[in-house]
């Protein structure tokens, strides 16, 4: 069952009708369906069941307090990567027990957040990161959980911006160091060493580099239990990628936890995964109303109420969202070679290039897809657009899960300095 489907011609949201909604909500703004959140976690659930493994999902993908609470009713955790998103989880009702927090460059304040959470581990990226959270932890009295983030060097096949396992990439403790890293630890009495952490990027639709990277860790770990370090669990880093378009689909959680299975299952390690794109990612749309069609010269432009500030994924990595008309075309409909773009005063501000679309014209609405990752947690406010509304359904029912702000309170944001004040 796809949750954004067409039912009588009009485009639907699970039950609910998107030209409804729009008019209820006003253009643009995205829409998130429970089912297919629901779906996707217990993809990954059933996946691992049987098998000691907490599925942390990765606030940076959709960091709505409601799509938070979606996914720890059902049981998960969350990885997150700030005080911000430590905040959000908890207050979305993840337990801390069930919290991972990762990053490059946690500050002291971030640690001491966390540390007095209780979280259930960090995952520590660097030598000055061990000492750091070591004198935090014992400033708190406290003797915290880590695993050590290790960079394995593999090329993840992903857009270069997304790829972090690769030995230029900022991430991680560098391989040929690793062991130090860990000896160095264990002599840290706020530490306790429990696992190895590896996250090699995003949007990775193959098994293999995830093979590689886990057959190294494996490696490793048994060569930490030999150096005297109690490893039980290993943290298997992000999720997988998911099907932006027409192309072949990514490989199921299925495919991915018997691949985990064969490869470190005789480790007898417990499993910490940090998904966030495959959770959410298609589980949400963009919904937008055409202003302008306009007939260039060299192109015909549909000039949409979203732009680059509301999602800008296609501006910053060339990413493609399919979009498409919320009336459903006839089959035998003409279609015309379009540029989707948004108001923004930039070209770069564009939705969609060069798509066959059907015809279109001023009032008519788009949905965006594939737009529940990466979207409204990357959106800014840029041209003083106010960040627009995330919606939710459930069945017949949807829920405004954050309103549209009043311009007024953008600029009520701003303060005048003593000079310039009337
Ligand atoms: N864990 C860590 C340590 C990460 O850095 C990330 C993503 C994840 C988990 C979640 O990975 P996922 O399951 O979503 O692939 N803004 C980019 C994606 C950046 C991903 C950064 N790290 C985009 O729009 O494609």
């Amino acid at each position: 069952m796809n949750p954004f489907d067409y039912r009588g011609g009009i485009l639907h949201a699970e039950g609910v009708a998107i030209p409804g909604l729009a008019e209820a909500v006003g253009t643009p703004f995205y829409c998130y369906s429970t089912a297919a959140l629901e779906r996707q976690y217990r993809l990954y659930a059933e996946a691992f069941a049987g098998t000691d493994a907490l599925i942390c999902y990765s606030l940076k993908g959709n960091s709505n307090q409601a799509v938070i609470a979606t996914f720890a009713r059902l049981g998960a955790g969350a990885d997150v990567v700030s005080e911000g998103e430590l905040a959000r989880a908890l207050a979305a009702g993840v337990p801390a027990a069930k919290i991972v927090f990762s990053g490059v460059g946690k500050t002291r304040e971030e640690m001491a957040a966390a540390v007095k959470a209780g979280i259930r581990q960090f995952n520590v990226e660097s030598e000055p990161e061990l000492a750091r959270l070591n004198e935090v932890a014992l400033g708190a009295n406290r003797k915290v959980d880590i695993a050590i983030r290790v960079n394995p060097d593999v090329d993840a096949n992903t857009h270069a911006k997304i790829t972090t396992g690769k030995a230029e990439n900022k991430f991680g403790v560098p391989w040929s160091r690793a062991r130090e890293a860990y000896a160095r630890a264990a002599r840290m009495p706020g530490l306790r060493v429990v696992g190895v952490d590896v996250h090699i990027g995003s949007q990775i639709v193959d098994l293999a580099p995830f093979e590689t990277a886990f057959r190294k860790v494996a490696g490793l770990v048994h060569e930490l239990r030999a150096d005297g370090h109690d490893i039980t669990g290993i943290d298997l880093g992000g999720g997988l990628g998911i099907a932006y378009e027409d192309e072949e689909a990514p490989p199921s959680p299925g495919d991915y936890a018997d691949m985990a299975r064969r490869v470190l299952g005789n480790l007898g390690c417990s499993y910490t995964m940090e998904p966030g794109r495959s959770l959410v990612g298609n589980a949400g749309i963009l919904v937008s109303r055409v202003i302008y069609v306009k007939r260039g010269e060299a192109k015909t432009f549909v000039i949409l109420d979203a732009a680059m500030n509301d999602l800008i994924r296609p501006s910053l990595y060339d990413a493609h969202h399919g979009v498409i008309p919320v009336t459903e075309p006839a089959d035998n409909s003409a279609r015309e070679r379009v540029d989707f773009v948004g108001p923004v005063c930039e070209s770069g501000d564009i939705l969609g290039l060069d798509r066959l679309a059907p015809p279109l014209q001023a009032g008519d609405l788009v949905a965006i897809l594939s737009a529940g990752a990466y979207g409204a947690v990357m959106a800014s406010t840029y041209n003083s657009r106010p960040l627009i509304p995330e919606t939710l359904v459930s069945g017949e029912k949807f829920a405004v899960v954050r309103p549209r702000p009043p311009i007024e309170a953008l600029i009520a944001a701003d303060r005048l300095p003593p000079w310039l004040a009337p």
